[in-house]
């Protein structure tokens, strides 16, 4: 980690609410880091009004302004590393990003996904979840590779879809369990206790391996969960 506290880059494309809880748990001390930017790939969106806000630095790349996927990616890759960052945090980030980017940040970039996986990975996981006629529904915090949603989990936070809901409705609860879980696995990181062994492809917690995901729903307190999860260790 660098000097000082550890930086963290958060990368964005909307309204930016798990961002906000992530500049929440920093803000009041729980993240012993420093958000250095957030980088939007769309412009004007709610979540860099957010940032801004909260006196963070903001920067837009418009993939569009981009003729290839390599070269948004290049762009991206220089305007995050000119931050120094200990972590990058894809919240809400909707690009699909190339092999050399996540191999450049393999152990030490994080996303969020709305629903469990390896259910449901890609685009309108909620609508999918009502139509399959899942009971269970969810999110997941994984370590970025470079298989689309499918790097490894650490923790899920699952719901239970009611027989009236919508997908509006469904999205609302996910997002409630995700800015829960996402603060928590980013204080963990922060902390060094978290790691992305890749060698071994696994997990480590307190130089232990997490010997499976992590699991939560919407009654588990997160209070408990920080006694929790080095117990999980024996
Ligand atoms: C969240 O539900 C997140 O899981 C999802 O986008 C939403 C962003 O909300 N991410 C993906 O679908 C990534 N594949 P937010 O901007 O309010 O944090």
């Amino acid at each position: 980690m660098s000097a000082d506290k550890p930086n963290i880059v958060v990368l964005i494309s909307g309204s930016g609410t798990n961002l906000q809880a992530i500049i929440d748990y920093v803000a009041n001390g729980a993240i012993p880091a420093n958000i250095a930017a957030v980088i939007s790939n769309i412009p004007n969106v709610k979540g860099l009004e957010r940032a801004q806000k909260a006196g963070i630095t903001t920067s837009v790349i418009s993939h569009k302004e981009f003729a290839s996927r390599d070269q948004f990616d290049a762009e991206l890759t220089l305007k995050i590393d000119s931050f120094n960052p200990d972590l990058v945090i894809l919240a809400g980030f909707m690009r699909i990003l190339g092999d050399d980017f996540v191999n450049h940040y393999q152990g030490k970039m994080l996303n969020i996904h709305p629903s469990l996986l390896p259910k449901f990975t890609g685009l309108h996981t909620h609508k999918r979840a009502l139509e399959a006629g899942e009971t269970n529904h969810g999110t997941s915090v994984h370590f970025v590779t470079s298989e689309l949603d499918g790097g490894p989990v650490i923790i899920q936070a699952t719901v239970t879809v009611l027989p009236d809901d919508s997908e509006e409705s469904l999205a609302q609860r996910v997002l409630v369990q995700e800015h829960r879980i996402y603060p928590l696995v980013t204080k963990w990181f922060i902390e060094g206790r978290l790691k992305f062994d890749i060698a071994g492809n696994q997990i480590t917690y307190d130089g232990s391996k997490l010997e499976s995901i992590i699991k939560i729903d919407a009654d588990t307190p997160v209070g408990k969960m920080l006694d929790w999860l080095p117990k999980l260790k024996t």
